[in-house]
């Protein structure tokens, strides 16, 4: 099926061919716009390896010089092989192909480590860092990060108001944001550390600015400006951050302090400050709006399903007594951990891994040449009736009788870039949880549809509106109301 050259070999993998007159650019433009439901007719046509346009020639988010082409794969045994194909397959900083910009200008050099942070970095150096980075999720410091967050959730819940309507994918966005301060930078950072998340998002979702790609011109007025005035506000709040922690570092034990003082035992190594910029806003990025969204679509899949919503409070209660949970009470929550792991499944926060190959490779009997984008779907996978019986039913109790292996279920990913946050995000999503359903509960609002958009994360285009009342167990009201494309992805009453 191969035909290696010397060089590189020929691209083959199958794929829809491109559109008549628009040509490749409208398949990027069909992936950008639906990239689950994209996908998902390519790979009934194609199987669990296919291309964005058959022949190549596409990009979507690579940095490199060359892109010969864009694959998409499921499954399991593909899962696997690139998850922990270290040497092979590649990640790249968060700007994407803003990142070839880097030297352009003396505005642009902050790119070198901007949202680089872990996602940036390869090999070797990928691994001594996250070496370095470790000890800030140890389980130990989890302990830290409970208090916070059940102080943090208990000040968000006392906003809610009874009887109104409250859009919850917003509420949670705040909440995961405040929760991701604290744990970052402390105490002494306020409403100051939001508005840094603010200037990150903001950044972030100027990426897409098609115009700022097209035109990158560093005039007033024009998108490239604007970005590149976020990345400088960034910058000088960071550093001025971290110089005021140097005077008193040694007390603190927020993210931020510990990646200042980490030292590697052997070589002696520790973080620059430019990296400590990529980390910190690359935990920002990837600390807070994946826990938003697992929660939205988790109080979302519980509004539709009245039962497991009445089972799951019956335990709450009877454990936690309406009180947030402590650490040691986790364990005694199965139907949680049920709920949680199969809201993962069926709805992932992240529904792509995304990778370039650093080396030509073959993957599921494919040559890849060097540069090939190559994007895990992590949604699909779990979708095959092979692995998940009866794969588009909320079914918290399959998990009873199911142990699919990290490859089959992977909703942080697997191998060495396991997702470094995902016991902070597990016991984050819990205490909210917990906290959240013993006081209140949240009608759905009816007839709002309810569409998945975003391709790093996946979240509700339209947000989430649920009228709030106190927990008096009236979970059928609001049940059966949805529309939109969600339903193309859960069985809802
Ligand atoms: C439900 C919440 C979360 C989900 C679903 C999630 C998912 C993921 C996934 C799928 C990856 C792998 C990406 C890839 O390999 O392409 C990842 C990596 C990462 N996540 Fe998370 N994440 C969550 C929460 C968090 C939190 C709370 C933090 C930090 C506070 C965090 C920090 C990171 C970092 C730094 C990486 C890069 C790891 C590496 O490359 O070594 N994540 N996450």
């Amino acid at each position: 099926m191969t035909h290696a050259t010397s060089a590189q070999p020929v691209f083959n993998v199958p794929g829809p061919r491109p559109f008549p007159l628009v040509g490749r650019a409208f398949n990027s433009l069909r992936f950008a716009q639906d990239s689950i439901g994209y996908t998902r007719g390519l790979f009934h046509t194609y199987g669990h390896l296919v291309a964005l346009a058959a022949g190549g020639g596409t990009r979507l988010y690579s940095p490199r010089e060359t892109c010969p082409a864009t694959v998409f794969a499921c499954g399991p045994d593909l899962v696997r092989q690139v998850t922990t194909q270290h040497e092979v397959y590649f990640k790249h900083p968060l700007t994407g192909p803003l990142y070839r910009w880097r030297q352009s200008s003396e505005r642009a050099k902050p790119l070198n480590h901007f949202l680089v942070g872990l996602f940036g970095v390869n090999s070797a150096a990928h691994l001594q860092q996250r070496r370095l980075m470790l000890p800030a999720f140890h389980s130990q410091r989890l302990e830290t990060y409970a208090k916070d967050m059940v102080a943090i959730a208990e000040d968000q819940l006392n906003q809610l108001r009874v009887g109104e309507i409250n859009e919850m994918a917003a509420w949670l966005r705040q909440l995961t944001l405040r929760i991701v301060t604290k744990s970052l930078f402390g105490e002494d950072i306020g409403p100051e550390g939001e508005s840094t998340g603010h200037i990150i998002q903001a950044a972030l979702s100027q990426q897409g600015n098609l115009w700022m790609r097209l035109l990158p011109l560093d005039w007033p007025g024009l998108p490239w400006h604007r970005y590149l005035n976020l990345v400088a506000s960034y910058e000088a709040r960071m550093r001025g951050l971290i110089q005021a922690k140097r005077q008193g570092v040694g007390e603190s034990t927020d993210v931020l302090s510990l990646l200042m003082q980490v030292r590697d035992q052997d070589s002696g190594v520790h973080l620059s400050e430019d990296e400590l910029l990529g980390h910190v806003g690359v935990l920002f990025v990837a600390g807070h709006e994946t826990s938003a969204n697992a929660l939205t679509w988790t109080i979302f899949l519980l509004s539709q399903h009245p039962q497991i919503m009445a089972d799951l409070l019956d335990e709450l209660e009877a454990t936690l007594h309406g009180n947030a949970p402590t650490l040691e009470q986790l364990p005694r929550l199965p139907l949680l951990d049920n709920v949680v792991k199969e809201s993962l499944r069926i709805l992932p926060p992240v529904p792509w891994n995304g990778r370039v190959t650093a080396q030509p490779t073959e993957l599921g009997g494919y040559a890849l040449p060097t540069g090939t984008e190559v994007l895990v779907s992590i949604y699909q996978t779990h979708q095959l009736p092979e692995l998940y019986a009866d794969p588009a039913a909320f079914n918290p109790a399959r998990w009873d009788s199911i142990h699919p292996d990290a490859y089959a279920y992977n909703p942080f990913s697997a191998g060495p870039r396991l997702c470094i946050g995902a016991g902070f995000a597990m016991l984050e999503i819990k205490i909210v949880l917990a906290m959240l359903l013993q006081r209140y509960r949240l009608q759905f609002v009816a007839q709002q549809p309810v569409d998945r958009a975003g391709v790093i994360v996946m979240t509700p285009r339209h947000g989430l509106s649920l009228r709030v009342h106190p927990q008096d167990r009236e979970f059928r009201q609001g049940v059966g109301e949805v529309t939109g494309n969600v339903r193309e992805m859960v069985t809802l009453p």
